[in-house]
């Protein structure tokens, strides 16, 4: 068996302890089965955090990211922290969490399970077969640009400001890692921005297409302005394959990209950072889903996204191709089966709980390994 691998695991808020859940017990089954054993912790994040620690997440939390092999995040927020100071929200964790661990690059791949087919409001036709890759730069531009804030202005007006900003070293290391993702992939990577527009879009332009001819002249390369690639991406999803953009362009694309297959609630993502010395990087693992308050502690979340997740990262962490492989096979036998919650639910599919789908990815890895 392999060595205990050093997890944190952080449910936070609505869904997440639900979705999460459904990770432990997959977790406890490669226990079972010795073919891994983890050393999990649990930890507070985003409201539940504030309510019990007093700020989204703890210098105590940060500690133990800091320390862990790999993260894995559920959800923040929801209705009851909407209106405290914009330093304590929810979400203000999830950003502190991404920028001390200094995960830059954000992998969220946007797969089309042929059983979903009829899931997504596309035609089957456009998306059949649909495997592409958003690499969204995680820790710069317009989240974290200084300066920031609301001022209030000598006649009364107030005048609210981010910043947009992006330096070479920046754009060059998340460029890096989408050549390199390309070439265990279909070798294509579309740089996204507004250089049309933008002084910093123009930079990203020069400095990814600059990288390219020095390093990787092997990779085909395209530009798209931000808003073709929202149109292309629905137009024609299956002309990309990796798709890199920096943060605020990859958050919305991301979504668009995600609901190309018909649930965000299938969507799983990484957040990888800088390999250190031993080739080890710091990591964070979670469900591109946010924390659907509506429907928190009902038993009704699609639990998927974060099982895939966690799939994402016995292969990014850990390097378990097969363990990795097996997951996502059995999430795609439990949709052949018909096995869906309801944001999936489709005519002669059987609609069933968090904790069933549950049961079921447990069957279906006893089948397989
Ligand atoms: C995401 C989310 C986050 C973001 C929020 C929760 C801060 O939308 O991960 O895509 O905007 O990055
Ligand atoms: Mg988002």
């Amino acid at each position: 068996m392999s060595a205990n691998k050093k997890l944190l695991i952080l449910a936070g808020d609505g869904i997440g302890p639900e979705v999460m859940h459904q990770v432990e017990r997959v977790i406890e089954w490669f226990d079972r089965k010795r073919l891994v054993r983890f050393d999990t912790s649990e930890a507070l994040v985003g409201g539940c955090a504030y309510d019990v620690e007093g700020a989204p997440v703890s210098d105590a939390t940060m500690a133990k990211a800091q320390d862990a092999d790999a993260v894995l995040f559920g959800a923040v927020g929801g209705p009851k922290w909407e209106s405290l100071p914009f330093a304590m929200r929810p979400e203000r964790g999830l950003l502190r969490l991404r920028k001390e661990l200094g995960l830059f690059a954000n992998l969220r791949p946007a797969v089309v399970f042929e059983p979903l087919l009829g899931a997504s409001t596309l035609k089957p036709e456009v998306i059949s077969g649909l495997d592409i890759m958003i690499l969204r730069e995680l820790t710069g531009g317009v989240y974290f640009g200084e300066p920031r804030g609301v001022a209030t202005l000598p006649d009364g007006q107030r005048r609210g400001v981010n910043t947009q900003v992006y330096t070479t070293s920046e754009i060059v290391r998340v460029g890096r890692v989408a050549f390199e993702l390309a070439r265990k992939r279909r070798n294509k990577v579309c740089s996204v921005e507004k250089a049309n527009v933008m002084e910093s879009g123009e930079l990203w332009r020069e400095e990814i297409q600059k990288l390219h001819d020095a390093e990787y002249q092997d990779v085909e390369l395209h530009h798209m302005y931000a808003d073709n690639c929202a149109m292309q991406l629905v137009r024609n999803p299956k002309q990309f394959d990796v798709i890199v953009t920096d943060n605020l362009f990859g958050d919305i694309l991301s979504d668009c990209a995600a609901m190309l297959t018909g649930s965000l609630g299938m969507l799983p993502s990484a957040s990888l950072g800088a390999a250190d010395s031993t080739g080890q990087r710091k990591a964070l693992y979670e469900p591109v889903h946010g924390s659907a308050p509506d429907i928190a502690g009902k038993d009704m979340a699609n639990p998927l996204a974060s099982v895939l997740s966690f799939a994402m990262m016995l292969r990014y962490s850990f390097d378990m191709t097969e363990q990795a492989d097996m997951v996502e096979q059995a999430v795609k036998n439990a949709l052949a089966l018909g096995v869906r919650t309801s944001d999936i639910l489709q005519a002669n599919t059987a609609r069933v709980s968090t904790s069933v789908m549950g049961d079921t990815l447990l069957r279906e890895l006893d089948k397989l390994g």
